[in-house]
């Protein structure tokens, strides 16, 4: 078996990966597809060396947070043979750029009938994040102004679609080669961040929710309404921001998912099937081209989720 080590702050491929221990409520996995994104490109850069450390986390797989793939030890919820995709916790739980995981059955779901491996891999942490930020976070009602900082990207081609089924009116921002998509997807407007950067854009929203992670506070003030909300993707770097809450009328909002959800999981995807949803573009790469992968993280123009296959 193979899996994805992180050694020195560089990712390796490797052989021997062992069998994982199958702990309680717990099914083992083979994994079929598992995504790559911005936070496994933080993990190599050692970005999280110090919370690994925390946790007391040792194993040299450090990489993958979402994935699907076929259950190969099951339970009654989850049978041996079910397809299934889900996350694990970005500290807690095992990593994903490996063979074969066991996971808790509280993060996984079943895959509905239609949806392909690839695409469920690059959607449950991305899906679950856009509607937590938008529904439960910033409280987005029908009719309100909802600016999609990074709308192209792997959350922000779901979010636009969250924030438009709410009945929002939406903006979406990226740079040129997003922009059709977040037409298509549902974006009232839209905005190439390199022809008017944000602190040109006309207007103000009740929510600015930045998947970018390269704006603060400070840069998104401007735009927001009187009562509106900020959501950062990063609540590390906006921190100091969110603890000022009380003191300020516009408020910025804490997102930080970590929690399994099998309910919402199953309704996001059941969304997918009804035509509510759309996955979105998938890039795909076999895990041989890991580097590549990892590659389109750091490329600008990148459109929805890049995914690598496992087996
Ligand atoms: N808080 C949580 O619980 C949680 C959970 C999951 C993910 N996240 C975070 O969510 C963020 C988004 O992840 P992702 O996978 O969607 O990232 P991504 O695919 O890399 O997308 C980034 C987006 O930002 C746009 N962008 C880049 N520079 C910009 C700028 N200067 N101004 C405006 N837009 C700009 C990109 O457009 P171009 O490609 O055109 O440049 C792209 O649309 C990451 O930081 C991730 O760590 C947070």
């Amino acid at each position: 078996m193979k899996a994805l080590h992180t050694i020195n702050r560089a990712l390796s491929l490797v052989d021997g990966q062992t069998e994982p221990a199958r702990g309680a409520e717990e099914v083992t996995v083979r994994v079929h597809h598992a995504s790559v994104n911005p936070t496994d490109l933080d993990i190599v850069k050692g970005g999280f060396d110090l919370y690994f450390r925390l946790y007391g986390v040792k194993e040299p797989a450090r990489t993958g947070l979402e994935f699907s793939g076929v259950v190969l030890d099951g339970s009654a919820r989850f049978p041996t043979g079910t397809r299934v995709f889900g996350y694990t916790h970005l500290l807690k739980g095992p990593k994903t750029h490996q063979q074969v995981i066991s996971v808790p059955e509280g993060y996984i779901a079943k895959i509905p009938d239609g949806m392909g491996f690839a695409e469920a891999a690059g959607f449950p942490l991305a899906a679950q994040t856009s509607l937590v930020a938008l529904r439960d976070v910033a409280r987005v009602r029908p009719g309100q102004k909802v600016l999609i900082v990074g709308g192209s990207g792997g959350l922000g081609v779901i979010a636009i679609q969250i924030a438009r089924n709410i009945g929002a009116r939406v903006t979406g921002l990226a740079g040129p080669a997003g922009q059709d998509i977040m037409k298509a997807l549902g974006s009232e407007r839209v905005v190439d961040y390199r022809q008017t950067p944000l602190s040109e854009i006309e207007g103000v929203f009740d929510v600015v929710l930045d998947l970018s992670a390269r704006y603060g506070f400070r840069d998104i003030r401007p735009l927001l309404a009187p009562r509106g909300v900020f959501v950062p993707a990063d609540p590390v770097k906006t921190a100091l921001s969110i603890a000022a809450n009380p003191f300020r009328r516009q408020k910025t909002g804490k997102l930080y998912v970590d929690r399994g959800d099998t309910a919402l999981l199953t309704e996001l995807a059941g969304q997918v099937v009804t035509g509510a949803l759309e996955t979105g573009p998938v890039l795909e790469f076999p895990l041989d081209d890991y580097r590549a992968a990892f590659e389109t993280l750091k490329t600008p123009g990148r459109i929805g989720r890049t995914v690598l296959r496992m087996h």
